[in-house]
């Protein structure tokens, strides 16, 4: 197998669904996942139908693809939601909801993926999380403290897994418009644009860059890191 084996999670739509078909540009195998089917027609395009925080799924998943490709180049854990909210009004439903997918998911694809990687001593895996865990963002607590998780996991993982070859890194957009923000109201996200050094809009290009150079085979000596679109810190 000489083309690189990519795995990226919420695949659907936005970001995910963005990278998919960059990648696949590139002539990657992209092997996605999302809860619903994706409608991405591409012959180096596979879709599994899961919850990332369903272990049993997630294992047959990577087993199959360990199986069938016998290697694992990167992994892009992109699937998250969010949960814009005041925490008076948050019931405790949500949060499960919200650590279920973003830190859980997360951390069960690293462990699986990271097995097959280990392998090949050679494994690229880069996890998403936001500028509302520097800028301390009210309103969303739940989300930035699973995205902490997320960055806690990343800079723990570089180490464990740094011995196999594997770096583990992480990216946090700035509002990107894609679902996830589409309920914010334009006040609260120009008065989070207004806290960045660069106060615009992030964008799927801005995502990708960040990914190519955590993927690059001269950044084989970057791993722990988070970098934040939009000059967040
Ligand atoms: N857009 C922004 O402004 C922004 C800013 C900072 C960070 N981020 C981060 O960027 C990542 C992508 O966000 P986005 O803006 O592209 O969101 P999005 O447009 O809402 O897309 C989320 C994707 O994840 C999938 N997904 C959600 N929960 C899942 C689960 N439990 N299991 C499997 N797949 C799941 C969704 O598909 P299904 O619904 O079919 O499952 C969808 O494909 C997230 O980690 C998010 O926290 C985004």
């Amino acid at each position: 197998m000489n083309k690189k084996v990519m795995v990226i999670t919420g695949t659907r739509k936005g970001i995910g669904r963005y990278l998919s078909e960059y990648y696949l540009a590139k002539d990657f195998i992209v092997i996605g996942c999302s809860r619903s089917e994706s409608d991405l027609k591409h012959e180096n395009y596979e879709h599994f139908c899961l919850d990332v925080a369903d272990e049993k799924a997630v294992k047959k998943m990577i087993s199959a693809i360990s199986k069938k490709y016998g290697k694992i180049d990167y992994l892009i854990n992109n699937a998250g939601i969010a949960s814009m909210n005041h925490s008076l009004l948050t019931p405790l439903s949500v949060v499960e909801k919200v650590f279920k997918t973003n830190v859980f998911g997360t951390f069960v694809f690293c462990r699986e993926v990271a097995k097959v990687m280990s392998r090949k001593k050679f494994g690229r895996i880069v996890n998403f999380t936001t500028v509302a865990v520097p800028l301390n963002l009210d309103g969303e607590a739940i989300y930035a403290a699973s995205k902490s998780a997320v960055e806690k996991l990343t800079m723990i993982l570089a180490k464990e897994f740094g011995n196999y070859g594997i770096t583990v890194n992480a990216l946090g957009p700035s509002p990107i418009k894609t679902d996830l923000i589409k309920n914010v109201g334009e006040e609260k996200l120009n008065k989070l644009l207004s806290r960045q050094a660069i106060a615009k809009f992030g964008t799927f290009k801005d995502v990708s860059n960040i990914i190519d150079f955590y993927l690059s085979d001269n950044s084989k000596m970057i791993s722990g890191q988070i970098l934040y679109i939009g000059g967040v810190f």
